[in-house]
């Protein structure tokens, strides 16, 4: 591809579609492939971007698809997970089984995206004494040769980084809500090369627009009695932080809008949806003074005296940047909404899973001048290296290895020729190939021998397939 063209990206563990609505903000990204197994989430997302993200990472059929996949940034909001200790121990290509970053590993890998974006809770970074933290960023940097920004590489290709340097609180991104997370931003040494240098070593710290400054700017006018917190609730909470305190422990509800806080801040909003609400009540007399004794719905006992409620949806969908800012259209008219019947315990959890979308486009921002001021600086020579697709670039970097002052350039681009016409993943005679190099059966066997022995492609009984060049990295998953 072209240095100006807009770069693709797939969007993985996508959720909603937080992290892709951040970068099609910072505007030169295009999503062309994504990956949910949660139905609900897929349905938001399809309700929002149009596209059916009904795809598990974990899948074979899903990789080879990626390998088909023409794409240069890949994103990932994945699930924190702990690491099985052959993990510890062999690192990515020897784990097999359920930790989601090694499939993502597994796929970067095999389709070398320029970029990655990675994004996760803070407890990744000191997860299991750092050592989670410690096996992604060394199978990125040392596995998969990527640098990683905050990142250097010391002795003995050693890794040395300070925790906090991947560590990014929302409230400083223009929301009202503390929200620390972790974010890894990478870029491919395969190719940007030694152009790396001219990048900074720190992702954004804070971001350049206010959207809401305190939570009081993303309260709702109108808020049904529901949302109230029935007294015998209320009372409950009273008397579990009134023990907690006697305990010598923190914990205990919240009321978020306090008076005498100038700009008052809300906590993290829970993945877990629902439950943890009480984390973030909201003191709302001009809507609780109707409500309040009345006996609702459900609820056992009465409504509070006290104007206590629990945030609404829409409130959340604010406190992520998704409502009264991501997909306000150009004459400021809200654009999103969920499907049809979504219920609220799934709203609360898909924007409590979700990323705060200013965040993210600051984020985006910063990658897209670092390739820009990268692809800037390239020659002639790296500009035609940048335009191969990752597979095919893998291929090539296999062969360059392999094959050392063997390689010339008609080899590799046949080799480029042969990937873009069946795509890594498919099998094919040698037939096919003295077809698409218009050659005879003679030579293309001749040249898929010795792309047999460069490791490149595998001999089934009567067909071939493309492979990397370690068997050891071709994990049945
Ligand atoms: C922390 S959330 C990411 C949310 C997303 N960034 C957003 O903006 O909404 C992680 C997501 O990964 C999804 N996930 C977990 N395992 C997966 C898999 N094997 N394939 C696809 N998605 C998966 C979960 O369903 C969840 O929605």
């Amino acid at each position: 591809m072209e240095a100006t063209d807009k770069m693709r990206m797939i969007d993985l563990c996508c959720g909603i579609g937080g992290i892709r609505r951040g970068f099609e903000l910072a505007g030169g990204f295009e999503n062309v492939l994504s990956a949910e197994k949660d139905e609900y989430a897929c349905q938001t997302y399809e309700h929002l971007f149009g596209d059916n993200a009904r795809n598990d990472i974990t899948y074979d059929e899903f990789r080879k698809t990626v390998c088909r996949t023409d794409y240069d940034v890949l994103l990932a909001g994945f699930p924190c997970q702990a690491f099985s200790r052959i993990g510890l121990r062999k690192g990515f290509k020897d784990t097999t089984k359920g930790t989601i970053f090694f499939y993502i590993a597994r796929i970067i890998e095999q389709t070398m995206p320029k970029v990655v974006f990675l994004e996760n809770v803070e407890n990744l970074v000191s997860h299991d004494g750092g050592s989670t933290f410690e096996i992604i960023l060394n199978t990125l940097e040392n596995e998969l040769n990527y640098h990683v920004v905050g990142v250097e590489r010391g002795e003995d290709r050693g890794l040395i980084y300070h925790k906090s340097s991947f560590i990014r609180n929302t409230k400083n991104f223009g929301l009202p809500q503390n929200r620390p997370r972790a974010y890894i931003v990478a870029f491919s040494r395969d190719y940007f090369g030694e152009h790396l240098n001219l990048i900074p070593d720190s992702t954004p710290v804070r971001g350049s627009k206010v959207i809401f400054e305190s939570v009081r700017d993303i309260l709702d006018e109108n808020v049904p009695d529901s949302f109230f917190l029935a007294s015998g609730f209320l009372k409950t909470l009273e008397n579990h932080k009134a023990r907690q305190k006697k305990n010598g422990n923190g914990f205990g509800y919240r009321i978020v809008n306090v008076e005498g806080v100038e700009n008052p801040i809300s906590s993290t909003l829970l993945a877990t949806g629902g439950s943890g609400k009480e984390r973030n009540l909201i003191y709302d007399p001009i809507n609780g003074r109707r409500c309040a004794g009345m006996m609702v719905g459900r609820k056992k006992t009465p409504i509070n005296n006290e104007y206590v409620r629990t945030m609404t949806p829409e409130e959340w969908g604010r406190l992520q940047g998704f409502i009264g800012y991501a997909f306000l259209s150009e004459n400021g008219n809200e654009g999103f909404s969920f499907p049809e019947g979504m219920s609220n315990q799934q709203k609360f959890k898909q924007f409590g899973n979700s990323v705060s979308i200013p965040l993210i486009e600051e984020m985006a921002l910063f990658i897209k001048r670092c390739v820009k001021d990268m692809t800037d600086a390239f020659s002639e020579e790296e500009r035609q290296r940048y335009s191969i697709p990752g597979p095919q670039l893998r291929m090539f970097v296999n062969l360059e290895k392999e094959l050392k002052e063997e390689v010339k350039p008609k080899t590799i681009e046949k080799c480029c020729r042969i990937v873009s016409e069946v795509g890594v993943s498919n099998e094919f005679r040698v037939k096919d190939i003295s077809n698409i190099l218009g050659v005879s059966q003679v030579s293309a066997y001749n040249f898929l021998h010795r792309m047999e022995r460069a490791g490149c492609v595998r001999k089934g009984r009567d067909r071939y397939e493309f492979e990397n060049k370690k068997n050891e990295f071709a994990v049945n998953v």
